[in-house]
């Protein structure tokens, strides 16, 4: 598949496994006092790999609810402007929310999320990102659960795109230069 696209396998399918697997039991015990209450709210579109994975690998129940924003579009580097493109169908005021995120990069989508979430008065937010760049560390935004932090690299699959393109791989890779510059 994409033969050629891509450079290296950065995050192979077994690791992202076991990532998600640790991570959701940590998120269980974390949550035994929530009482079933937890409500994931996936961002769409990259996080639906991560979203239905780790809901299916967490023992207790939970909900599940997505939003859609918008940070850019085919480019490769954030404008820091965040528009909502499909809201939450549901109030979270008084439910314990765990945001589930693909990756953090400038922090800008989710510092602004946090905002926008926390404003409508809910029990507890955290949040859960399966990765992490390094620019985020600097950001001041607080993430509870991180999968991998990763080199300063574009990446690709397992719900990441360039262009649309690559969401269904079932790792995280890198994309051979040759992508960005003819646009295969
Ligand atoms: P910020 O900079 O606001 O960015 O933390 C978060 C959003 O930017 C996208 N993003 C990427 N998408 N490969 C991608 O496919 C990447 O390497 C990458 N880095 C950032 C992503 O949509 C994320 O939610
Ligand atoms: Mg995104």
């Amino acid at each position: 598949m994409y033969d050629g696209d891509i450079a290296s396998v950065l995050i192979s399918e077994q690791q992202i496994k076991d990532k998600v697997t640790e991570l959701a039991k940590q998120v269980d015990e974390d949550y035994h006092q929530a009482g079933g209450d937890l409500l994931l709210v996936g961002v769409l579109k990259g996080a639906v790999m991560f979203m239905t994975d780790f809901a299916r690998a967490l023992p207790q129940p939970a909900q599940l609810e997505f939003m859609a924003v918008s940070s850019y579009g085919s480019s490769t580097s954030s404008s820091g402007v965040v528009r909502i493109l499909k809201d939450l169908d549901r109030d979270i005021a008084n439910r314990h929310v765990l945001i589930v995120e693909d990756i953090i990069d400038s922090g800008l989508t989710l510092s602004w999320l946090l905002k926008n979430l926390s404003s409508r008065n809910p029990a507890s937010l955290e949040v859960c990102t399966l990765l992490r760049k390094p620019d985020a560390v600097q950001v001041d935004v607080p993430v509870k659960y991180v999968g991998f932090d990763i080199p300063n690299e574009f990446v690709v699959g397992y719900g990441l795109d360039y262009a649309e393109r690559y969401r269904d791989l079932p790792y995280i890779g890198t994309l051979d230069p040759k992508v960005y510059t003819t646009g295969v």
